[in-house]
């Protein structure tokens, strides 16, 4: 679930309604509060809120302020979304992907160390990875799986700069490994070798699911 407080959530789905996706909406906190059933000055606190999580930007003015929902608002409704789609819809399915556990170039460690990574994987997984990525490589007749997963709703980790060098935007699928919640991450920017999977979890998988080099895990993805 969310980590969004349920009345910041109710508040950017009301501007998104009015027609702040991606495009300002002119609002007045008074209009705001009528459609919150609130006072202005609360509506004026969800607004600061949400601005603080970056959700919606907005440009104020004396006589009341326009506002967009971001992409990470956007993302956020989408998330939602998603949930409920996953209470009422009955089409859901899974992909399984299996592959073969390899060693990478031993960075996932130091990338997973990062505190803004680690905070946001936290807040998106509901679990602060264990210090690295358990690397899979897939067979080739399941590259085709693998592709089908880009399809999917994938949670975006947002880069950031520290000491002096940034650090790219991370894609994240939720999935599991037996009963183990894990995550498929794939760094933003970078070509990716398409026979690789890295996954990150709560715990050290290897030895959680007592496999080494060269043994074969599945990756199980549900879907709505
Ligand atoms: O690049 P490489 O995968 O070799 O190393 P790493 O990402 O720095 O991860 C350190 C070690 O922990 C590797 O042996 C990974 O396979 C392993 N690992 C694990 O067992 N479970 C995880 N959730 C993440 C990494």
């Amino acid at each position: 679930m969310s980590m969004v407080l349920a009345e910041d959530r109710d508040c950017l789905k009301a501007i998104a309604l009015m027609g702040g996706i991606r495009e300002p909406v002119f609002i007045s906190s008074q209009t705001l509060a009528e459609v919150l059933e609130t006072s202005p000055q609360t509506a004026s606190r969800r607004l600061k809120s949400l601005e603080g999580q970056r959700f919606i930007s907005r440009a104020i003015n004396p006589d009341g302020q326009h506002i967009t929902v971001t992409k990470e608002g956007e993302d956020e409704l989408r998330r939602e979304y998603a949930e409920y789609c996953r209470l009422f819809s009955h089409e859901g399915g899974h992909y399984s992907l299996p592959g073969i556990v390899i060693s990478g170039l031993g960075e996932g460690r130091y990338y997973m160390s990062l505190e803004p990574y680690k905070k946001q994987f936290l807040r998106h997984l509901g679990f602060e990875p264990y210090p690295g990525t358990l690397n899979l490589r897939l067979s080739g007749a399941d590259i085709p799986t693998r592709k089908k997963l880009d399809a999917l709703t994938w949670v975006v980790v947002h880069g950031f700069s520290a000491e002096g060098r940034t650090f790219g935007e991370v894609r994240c699928l939720p999935c599991r490994i037996n009963d183990i919640p894990c995550g498929i991450v794939v760094p933003g920017r970078s070509h990716y070798p398409e026979d690789i999977v890295e996954v990150i979890a709560p715990v050290g998988l290897r030895d959680a699911l007592g496999v080494k080099e060269g043994d074969k895990a599945v990756i199980e993805v549900a879907y709505d």
